[in-house]
Parts: structure tokens; C-alpha cells; sequence
């Protein structure tokens, strides 16, 4: 195998009438929502990396602490040969994992985002020549076709991406995931911890308005991609914690009356003063509740390590016999 190949699992055109169908479905509803995943064009990818720099966005820091601490232990308790990371972004806190994985023979990272995984691909391979690279483009809410690379596999889920799905969407993902996995295989998994709501909602909703610009970015991908014609200056970014679901919800909020055209789908949408459009969830997850949807999934929580504050966690799991 060459050391880098990038496979697109889905054609250009399978993206497309997905994103269709989710605008469609999602605009046209009584709560209007998006789902997260669109966010991530190339601008939209950068635009996170951002976030992940800010002061007040601690989920990054918590869990690289957490990596540099335990990456040799993780190692040790999987000797892992091929590690497959989905939503990968930029690799960037998995080159602890790399690092530590003596006997690594192929990195495997996933993501719908072609550029960011071009980019991190291309800066893993010089610093390290000797890596086998194989990218996919690929959705992991649909069944993942992965090359073939020696075991053990660990598939790494980090930066609480898990979150960003609803609670039967993670059931189902979760399942997908136990059905990769072979004995001797195991997840590691990121998930941001509950806490106070002051250090919630200054995360989703920081000083120097990065997430409000990655917020509102969907609808630039929108226009690009559907020739909607939002004008971003008409909402306003919102951040809510919900305390009963435990979920932070980012909304964009129309500022006044207004319809938007839309004429891929030839639809035009109104929106009312003050009506809110969600446009992401980010489930803060308990450790007795990652350990029930884990077992639920046919998985076994072997590890849990969270950082000195107790901000974020990994769980460490492997699958149960069926
Ligand atoms: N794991 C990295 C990046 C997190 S950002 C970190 O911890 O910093 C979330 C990443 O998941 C983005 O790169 C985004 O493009 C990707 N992503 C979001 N939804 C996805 C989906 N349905 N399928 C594949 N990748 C997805
Ligand atoms: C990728 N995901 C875990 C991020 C989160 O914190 O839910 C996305 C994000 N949304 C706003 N800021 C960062």
C-alpha cells in the first residue's frame, strides 16, 4: 500500500442529496434544526480548529491532558496495528496515540471533511514518513467499509464528537461500531463530563465570537451548495444549556421577519421574529450513563480516565461476546 491514499466511500453526488434531504427535512419542520455535520466544509474545519484554541473551549486541553497521560497504558492494553479514527479533523491529539503505539502499522481516519483530512494526512506523513496513511471520506453514521490493515483494530471517537448525536443516533452508531470490532479490538471514546452551566454556555459561546461565526458558517454552506440566499448578519448565534437532557443546543435566531429562498429545493422558508433554527446538540455525558449505552451496544467499559479536573473523559471498551 502506498504511505497515503484517500478514499471518497460515497460519490460527490450521494453528499449532495444528502445534504438535500437533511435541509429539506430539517427546514421544513415545526422546530427547525440542521443536522451538525454540515458545518464542515474546509472553512468550517478551520473555523473549529479555532475553537479549539480558545480560552474558554477547555473540551481540547481536557482531553489532550488525558491522552499524554494514559497514552502508554492504552497501548498497552490494546496493542493496537491499525487505529481508525472517526471525525478525525486535523489528527492533531492523536499523535499521542501514534506515538505511543509501538507496533502501529496503519492510521485509518475518518471524516466527511476531504480537506481536513488532506491536510492532517499530508503533516503526518512528513513528520513521519514510515506511516501507512489510508483516509476515507466518509459519513460514520453509515456503515463504514474499512480497507484491510492488521489487527488489533482500536477505533478512537474523540473531542466528544459523540455528543453531537441524539440519543438514538448514538444507540444505532454505537451498535455500527460494536459490528467493526473483533475480539481483541476495542473503542476508545471521548465525552465531555456535565458541569457547571457558566463554564457550559461560555464554551458554545466565547468572547471572541469563533463559535458564532462556525455557528452561522451552515449557512454559508447552504448558499454555496443550494444557492439559498441567508444572509448570516439576520441571525444571531445562540448557546442554551438544557438541563433536563443535559445537552448544550446551538441555535441561530432569525433578528427579524424574514423568508429565505432556497432553489435547489425550490422551497422558501419564512422565519418569524425571534424563531430559532438548532443547528447543533452537545450531549455532557456521566460515567454510569456512557457505561449503560455502551452495554446496551455490546460493549464493556474497561477503562474511564478523565483529566485532573474532571472536565472530560476516555472509556476504554472492548466488545462482549455475543
Ligand atoms: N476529532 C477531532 C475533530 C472533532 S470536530 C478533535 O477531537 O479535535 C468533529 C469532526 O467530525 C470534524 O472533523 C467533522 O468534519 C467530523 N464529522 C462530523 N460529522 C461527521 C460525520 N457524520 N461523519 C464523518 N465525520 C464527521
Ligand atoms: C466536534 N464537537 C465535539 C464540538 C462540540 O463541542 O460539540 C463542536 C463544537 N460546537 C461548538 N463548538 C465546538
Amino acid at each position: 500500500m502506498s504511505p497515503f491514499a484517500l478514499t471518497r466511500t460515497l460519490p460527490d453526488d450521494a453528499t449532495a442529496a444528502a445534504l438535500r434531504a437533511d435541509v429539506s427535512a430539517g427546514l421544513t419542520a415545526e422546530s427547525k434544526w440542521l443536522p451538525p455535520k454540515w458545518f464542515y466544509d474546509a472553512r468550517g474545519s478551520e473555523l473549529f480548529e479555532e475553537i479549539t484554541q480558545l480560552p474558554e473551549y477547555y473540551p481540547t486541553r481536557a482531553e489532550r491532558e488525558i491522552l499524554a497521560a494514559r497514552a502508554p497504558a492504552i497501548a498497552a492494553a490494546t496493542g493496537a496495528r491499525t487505529l481508525v479514527e472517526l471525525g478525525s479533523g486535523s489528527s492533531e491529539k492523536t499523535r499521542l496515540l501514534l506515538d505511543a503505539l509501538p507496533d502501529l502499522a496503519a492510521y485509518v481516519p475518518v471524516d466527511v471533511s476531504g480537506s481536513a483530512l488532506e491536510s492532517a494526512g499530508n503533516a503526518l506523513l512528513a513528520e513521519r514518513p514510515g506511516l501507512t496513511v489510508h483516509a476515507l471520506v466518509a459519513d460514520f453514521q453509515q456503515v463504514l467499509a474499512l480497507p484491510t490493515t492488521p489487527g488489533p483494530r482500536l477505533v478512537v471517537f474523540l473531542g466528544g464528537t459523540i455528543g453531537n448525536l441524539l440519543p438514538a443516533e448514538r444507540a444505532g452508531f454505537l451498535a455500527a461500531v460494536r459490528a467493526l470490532l473483533a475480539p481483541g479490538d476495542a473503542l476508545l471514546l471521548g465525552t465531555d463530563l456535565v458541569k457547571e452551566e457558566e463554564t457550559l454556555l461560555a464554551a458554545y459561546d466565547d468572547a471572541a465570537g469563533v463559535t458564532a461565526e462556525f455557528n452561522k458558517n451552515v449557512l454559508s454552506v447552504l448558499n454555496r451548495e443550494l444557492g439559498a440566499d441567508f444572509d448570516p448578519a439576520d441571525f444571531t448565534h445562540v448557546a442554551h444549556w438544557d438541563r433536563e437532557r443535559e445537552w448544550i443546543e446551538m441555535r441561530l435566531r432569525a433578528t427579524s421577519a424574514l423568508t429565505v429562498k432556497i432553489p435547489a429545493l425550490d422551497l422558501a422558508v419564512s422565519f418569524a421574529a425571534g424563531e430559532e433554527l438548532r443547528t447543533e446538540v452537545s450531549a455532557k455525558f456521566r460515567r454510569a450513563g456512557v457505561a449503560a449505552e455502551l452495554s446496551t451496544a455490546g460493549l464493556d467499559l474497561r477503562h474511564w480516565w478523565t483529566d485532573d479536573a474532571e472536565r472530560f473523559a476516555l472509556s476504554l471498551a472492548t466488545p462482549v461476546a455475543p
